[in-house]
This record gives C-alpha cells, sequence and structure tokens, in this order.
C-alpha cells in the first residue's frame, strides 16, 4: 500500500516506470524534486483496429517489441543514462494477464541488472495518484472521478492508501459505453476521441436520451440501459438514417453520458467537506465532461485538479510518479512478486 512514509528521504531518487496493462506501451522517468524528466507512449490502436477491440496476444507480442527503443527514447529525452535509475516500477495489476507480465519481467529483469529495488504498482491507484503528479500539495479528502475503459468509480480519498468508495458503475465502464456506441456508429477503436469528435457536429437535444439511474438515491452509475437505447434507435433508423444522424446520435450519447457522471459528482459533493475534486482516467480526456466537471467545481466553489491531456489515459508517467510512495523491495524478496488481472484492495474490484 503506497503512503506518505515513503516520502520521507532527504535525497532525490528517479524512478524509471513501466506500463503495459493494455494496449499502451510506456516507459517514463520520474525524479522526487525535479519531477517528471520524460515520458514516451507507443500506442497499439492501428494493431488492433480491424479487430474492434483489444486482442491480448497481439497486446503482449507487441510490448516485448515496443519497451527497449522507449526506454532508449526516455532516457535520451531526459538527458539521462542507465546510471540515473534508482528504482524500476511497474503496473502490476489490473490489466491482461500477459500483457502485464510482459512489463512485469522487463522490471525485474532491468532491476536485477542495474541493482536497484522495483516496485509493483496498481494500474488504478495511479489513475486516482495522477492529480498530484504536478502539484503535490492537493488537500485531502479530494473526491475523484475514475473514468476509463474498464472502470468507472467515484471514490473517496482521504490520504495516500486512504480510499473509500463511493460509487461505482454496475455494468459497462463509461470509456466502454463510449467505445460499444462508437461501434455501432462506424467509428474506429477506441472510440471515446472519435465520437467526441463527430459529436461536436450534432444536436445532442436531437433525441431523447434515457436519464439513467436518476431517480437512484445512490452514486452508482449505469450505462447499458443508454447504450441500449441507441441500439434501439440504430435499428429503427436503419443504416441510412443512422448515417444521416450519426452526429445527432454522438451527441446525444455524450450529453447523456457526461450529465449521469456529472450529476452523481454533485450528489457526492453534496454528502461530505471536501477539499477538492479530482478526474482522472482515460475518459477524462473528454472535453465537454472536463467542462461539466470545472463548471460544477467553480459553482461549488472546488479546486480542481484536472489530469493534463496526455495523461489521462494509460502512461507511465502516473506509474513512475505514484511508486514514489511505494515500498521499495530489495533483491531476493522482490522475485516472489507477481502480476494481477483483476483488481484488488485498497482498490475495489
Ligand atoms: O485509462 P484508459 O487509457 O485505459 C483503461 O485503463 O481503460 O482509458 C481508455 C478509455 C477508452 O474507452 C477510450 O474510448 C476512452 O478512455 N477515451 C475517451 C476519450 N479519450 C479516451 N472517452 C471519451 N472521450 C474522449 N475524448
Ligand atoms: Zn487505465
Amino acid at each position: 500500500m503506497l503512503s506518505t512514509t515513503m516520502l520521507k528521504s532527504d535525497r532525490e531518487h528517479c524512478i524509471l516506470g513501466i506500463e503495459t496493462s493494455c494496449d499502451e506501451t510506456g516507459v517514463a522517468l520520474y525524479c522526487t524534486r525535479r519531477g517528471l524528466l520524460a515520458h514516451a507512449l507507443h500506442s497499439q490502436v492501428a494493431l488492433h483496429s480491424r479487430y474492434g477491440g483489444v486482442v491480448p496476444e497481439l497486446a503482449s507480442r507487441d510490448h516485448v517489441r515496443r519497451l527497449l527503443p522507449l526506454l532508449d527514447t526516455v532516457l535520451e529525452r531526459a538527458g539521462a543514462s542507465a546510471g540515473t535509475i534508482d528504482a524500476i516500477a511497474y503496473t502490476e495489476g489490473p490489466g491482461l494477464a500477459g500483457a502485464l507480465l510482459v512489463g512485469a519481467s522487463f522490471a525485474h529483469a532491468a532491476a536485477y541488472a542495474l541493482e536497484v529495488p522495483v516496485l509493483g504498482i496498481h494500474h488504478l491507484e495511479a489513475h486516482l495518484l495522477s492529480p498530484l503528479m504536478a502539484a503535490p500539495a492537493l488537500g485531502f479528502p479530494f473526491v475523484a472521478l475514475l473514468v476509463s475503459g474498464g472502470h468507472s468509480q467515484l471514490m473517496r480519498v482521504s490520504g495516500l492508501g486512504d480510499y473509500a468508495l463511493l460509487g461505482e458503475t454496475l455494468d459497462d465502464a463509461a470509456g466502454e459505453a463510449f467505445d460499444k456506441v462508437a461501434r455501432l456508429l462506424g467509428l474506429g477503436f477506441p472510440g471515446g476521441p472519435a465520437l467526441q469528435r463527430l459529436a461536436e457536429q450534432g444536436d445532442p437535444q436531437a433525441f431523447e436520451m434515457p436519464v439513467a439511474m436518476a431517480r437512484d438515491p445512490g452514486l452508482d452509475f449505469s450505462f447499458s440501459g443508454l447504450k441500449t437505447a441507441l441500439v434501439y434507435l440504430c435499428r429503427d433508423l436503419g443504416p441510412e438514417g443512422v448515417e444521416e444522424r450519426r452526429a445527432d446520435l454522438a451527441a446525444g450519447f455524450q450529453a447523456a453520458a457526461v450529465g449521469q457522471l456529472t450529476s452523481k459528482l454533485k450528489r457526492a459533493l453534496k454528502r461530505g467537506e471536501w477539499q477538492a475534486v479530482a478526474l482522472g482516467g482515460g475518459v477524462a480526456a473528454n472535453g465537454p465532461l472536463r467542462e461539466a466537471v470545472a463548471a460544477l467545481c467553480e459553482e461549488q466553489g472546488l479546486r480542481l485538479k484536472l489530469v493534463p491531456l496526455a495523461l489521462c489515459t494509460d502512461n507511465a508517467a502516473m506509474i513512475a510518479s505514484a511508486a514514489r510512495y511505494a515500498p521499495r523491495l530489495e533483491y531476493p524478496e522482490y522475485l516472489s512478486y507477481d502480476a494481477f488481472a483483476s483488481s484488488r484492495p485498497p482498490l475495489p474490484a
């Protein structure tokens, strides 16, 4: 578990981060005093696009190919050498088992060669703490809205390692819903960014969309009803009608999804005293969502921490920077370490 006690060190530590949980290969170098020195990403989008989703076997093999060249790029961009690295952090899980094992093996081998400790990082905890990357002074407690392709959660962050789940999706994750609807509208994978672009030309009011979970007093989300409504709308419109109204359908879906996320966030804000709101995960790159959350925070007089666009989706900078709070495992203790495919504490499955 991550904790502030790990910060107590009188010298700067430079941590190499490795991210291979899904279809992005990421490498980053983060130093405890100077911050993020460099990061590099290779997206496998083109590799998986014709399958309409990530193919685990292809993902693992591509991570093997990309890691070393990305490491060279990062060291060059940072003006650093392997000797700068004091520790190696990698995504331990959750994610695709084979893909995670590539990153885990790479991290362990490099740590062994460089004689430095290795640190296993929880992918979701890294997303959750990524708003702290550039602003360590963010006050606790804050509400984090974590929305990605695999998860949609509202969390109370009371301190490092001290998280409480306020609400989560009962079915599809927000990003998964964006991807599925985008597919329905004939857009590529991942669908979120393409759907956002298409929605810019559409009228969000053109179709009536179901308001999911509106009467539910809790803080959980649900996106499957909205997705099903789109399936029926497309069926009724027929292929030509869908082609004609794609932008309106995209705009309607996006407005309903963003509306649901922000109304649950608003409800969470009423249930406590908060220092700030943090928005993270791949869907946090969505422009209308960023604007709606910013407007809500302004209305409520709350500080908002937005993760920079480039660091919202999976990346190694968040892994390396979260690792500054991680307990170090020295050789041979770290050899017992593994990858985990599904989530585990301190974050929910
Ligand atoms: O955090 P992430 O990179 O990977 C997971 O851990 O899942 O999130 C990827 C998800 C995808 O579902 C993608 O469609 C969505 O984030 N996404 C977006 C946008 N950019 C990425 N969704 C809506 N609007 C965007 N601009
Ligand atoms: Zn992620």
